[in-house]
């Protein structure tokens, strides 16, 4: 089940990488900016980016750390992968890393900063539980998530339909809303921030967590 999740979104993702700028990156890039802002980057962070895309929010996130940090993205598809690594323009290969979010290729506690923009809601609960074990590890005690996801917060009614048409449609929907601030809780993160924006009719929720410390 979890090699299905892995290679749905990567056949998906894969497909959908030469035409992801034009057709999506208009909407999730202003709120994944928005959540870029919230976080407040230094410069001297250590920044990882789970399911990276294209590198739009690895560009951000680059300037706003800037020589003193440390971007690093990671995606399953390869082909947004190679996208990412085309568009930075950035003579470290490491900077974009092809690998799963299901067992991050990072050591304990190796970042100040994570983002996760539109990906946690791709998700199973047990899959999404196993990535946000994850993320607790390789950010240190105190450091900070933001995660922008549908969210199943602000309407009934919408989050019945969306599971529904994933239900119908798993590859073409791949997304789960979540409650993403009982689910960040949940996994161990103090909210600190939480924000909810409509995108036509799916609400969106951004949220800003820090780290609690490993029991
Ligand atoms: C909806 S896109 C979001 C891209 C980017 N974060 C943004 O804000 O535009 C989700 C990304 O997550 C990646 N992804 C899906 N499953 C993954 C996994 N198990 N590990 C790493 N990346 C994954 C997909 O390949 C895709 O590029």
């Amino acid at each position: 089940m979890r090699r299905e999740q892995t290679h749905y979104s990567k056949a998906w993702y894969n497909a959908l990488s030469p035409y992801y700028d034009v057709l999506v990156d208009p909407v999730q890039g202003r709120l994944r900016g928005r959540g870029i802002e919230y976080l407040g980057v230094s410069p001297d962070d250590r920044v990882l980016d789970i399911g990276c895309g294209t590198g739009r929010g690895v560009a951000t996130l680059q300037n706003a750390v800037g020589s003193d940090g440390q971007v690093i993205g990671i995606d399953i598809a390869e082909q947004m992968c190679q996208l990412a690594r085309d568009q930075l323009d950035d003579e470290d290969p490491s900077v974009v890393v092809c690998g799963n979010a299901l067992s991050l290729p990072f050591d304990t506690d190796s970042f100040d900063v994570v983002l996760a923009s539109f990906t946690l809601e791709l998700f199973a609960d047990d899959h999404r539980t196993t990535v946000l074990e994850e993320i607790h590890r390789v950010l240190r005690p105190g450091g900070r998530i933001c995660v922008i996801s549908p969210t199943t917060a602000a309407s009934d009614t919408i989050s019945l339909l969306y599971t529904r048409l994933n239900d119908v449609f798993p590859t073409l929907v791949d997304s789960r809303p979540l409650d993403v601030s009982t689910v960040l809780t949940n996994a161990g993160f103090g909210v600190v921030q939480t924000h909810i924006e409509w995108v036509l009719v799916v609400p969106v929720e951004l949220v800003v967590a820090h780290c609690g410390l490993r029991g």
